[in-house]
């Protein structure tokens, strides 16, 4: 391999204090897995080559990178520590001359520009190594990095080797390196894992390389490591500040911030209001002037200008401009919903497309259905789609209005312009401009209580 710069991703590793079955490495931080945020922090040096060593549940985690090109997997088969991890590359980078960034697959919220930043300093000033670091109030569980005075490293020990005295210097290893590799290189091979976890550091080469500066983050936020539970839980309550900062200096008006979460992978235009205790998740885009909340749940939909949502939940779906929907209603399963319609309170609809302007006001189910234009659904309409094996389509042409508590056992089609009487049945397609009425006649018979009472009074005698 030729090129100036490579990366490798560590993600071999269980992550045993996350107690967890998932790989500590797929944990999911706002929208992405730990390991895609530390590749996604790469944009900005645009490597050549991307190598992601992977070893436990290797397969789970190929399978959660597999959507990105240009991405080289590398196994090791026994997680023997970072520096044995590393080790595993050199078969693929025999003959590349650049620098190798190495990045540890728990340490999400690095910012692109940083990364940037300390390439700058190793190739400007020839480092054979260059680490990032941080002066942490609560060091503890981090390496930490001795330095004498111009910021030249000479030894960094983990937490757990070092005395009491070392544990008082409270600058960290990020555990963010780059490496001229044809020094590293000739290093790896020779590491020995004579430490508490008998295991072999990575860190252990900067003894044998020199120079290797330290750079301190300015934001030591950037280096948080996730080891646990609650190290996810603080990097995600970071992760939110920032993304919530970014939507509000780009026009997006939050009225509790503190109660919303938004996912880092959803566009927001400007003019957006957004109520409290709303979230927005997964591939969502919601276009300007619309007005999200209170108490609504958004993941992979797209709702169009101007539209409010209101302690609604929308999911896979798709509403259109001038929308108003809820209180109280659930779109899934890839619903389309046109503009300037109306989806009232307590309304589900699944895989359904709606044309434009249509009312769906109270208390309805649309289920594989697909309407027209200006269809009003009276309250209660539900599309009986399911015969417990299959589902089935109903269609509604344009300007046709179902009466209230209307049910449409699909398949069936209704043409346009018809008018369905409330209370219907309807199993039989029924043709344009038609009234129909499926429903048993209404019968009346006058007199009834009266006739009762009499004939009590007649027993009695
Ligand atoms: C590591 C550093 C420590 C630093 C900290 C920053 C070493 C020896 N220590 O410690 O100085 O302060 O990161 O967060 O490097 N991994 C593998 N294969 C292995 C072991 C680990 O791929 O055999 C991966 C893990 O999946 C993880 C990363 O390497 O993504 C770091 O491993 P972890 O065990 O969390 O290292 P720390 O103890 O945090
Ligand atoms: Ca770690």
């Amino acid at each position: 391999m030729a090129g100036k710069l490579a990366v490798v991703v560590l993600a071999a590793g269980k992550g045993t204090r996350m107690k967890s079955a998932l790989p500590k490495v797929l944990h999911p931080l706002g929208g992405r897995s730990l390991v895609e945020c530390a590749l996604d922090s790469l944009i900005e040096v645009d490597p050549a080559h991307r190598l992601v060593v992977v070893g436990y549940e290797a397969d789970q985690v190929r399978t959660a990178l597999a959507h990105l090109d240009n991405v080289t997997f590398v196994e090791q088969t026994e997680q023997l520590g970072t520096g044995h991890a590393v080790q595993q590359v050199l078969p693929h980078l025999q003959d590349f001359e650049g620098d190798l960034l190495v990045l540890n697959g728990d340490v999400p919220l690095l910012r692109p520009s940083t990364l940037r930043q300390m390439l700058e300093v190793h190739q400007t000033r020839q480092n054979e190594a260059t680490l990032l670091t941080a002066q942490f109030l609560d060091p503890t569980g981090y390496g930490r990095v001795f330095c004498n005075d111009d910021d030249v490293v000479t030894e960094i020990i983990e937490h757990r080797d070092c005395t009491e005295a070392q544990r008082q210097n409270r600058r960290i290893n990020a555990g963010v390196y780059c490496f001229k590799w044809s020094a590293l290189s000739k290093i790896l091979p020779e590491l020995k894992a004579d430490n508490d976890q008998q295991e072999y550091y990575l860190t252990d080469v900067v003894k044998d390389m020199t120079p290797v500066v330290a750079v301190d983050v300015d934001d030591a936020q950037e280096i948080q490591g996730i080891n646990n539970r609650k190290q996810l839980a603080e990097a995600y309550s970071i992760l939110q500040d920032r993304i919530k900062d970014e939507w509000m200096t780009a026009g997006v008006t939050f009225l509790e911030p503190d109660t919303t979460t938004i996912d880092i992978t959803v566009q927001i235009e400007p003019d957006v209001i957004i109520e409290p205790q709303t979230h927005l998740r997964g591939h969502t885009v919601i276009g300007s002037g619309s007005r999200l909340g209170p108490g609504s749940l958004i993941e992979n939909s797209t709702v169009g200008k101007n539209a409010t949502i209101l302690y609604s939940t929308l999911s896979d779906s798709q509403v259109g401009d001038g929308v108003r929907v809820g209180p109280y209603a659930h779109l899934r399963g890839q619903t389309v919903v046109g503009d300037n319609c109306r989806i009232g309170n307590f309304v589900e609809i699944k895989k359904s497309t709606l044309g434009d302007r249509v009312n769906v006001a109270h208390l309805s189910y649309l289920g594989d259905a697909t309407l027209g234009n200006q269809v009003n659904v009276g309250a209660g309409t539900i599309t009986a789609n399911y015969d417990g094996v299959k589902k089935h389509p109903t269609v509604i042409g344009d300007r046709t209005k179902t009466g209230s508590n209307s049910v449409f056992v699909a398949p069936v089609t209704i043409g346009p312009d018809v008018t369905v009487a409330a209370g219907s049945v309807v199993t039989k397609d029924v043709e344009a401009d038609a009234l129909v009425v499926a429903r048993a006649k209404q019968s009346t018979i006058p007199g009834w209580r009266s006739k009762r009472y009499d004939q009590s009074d007649d027993t009695s005698a």
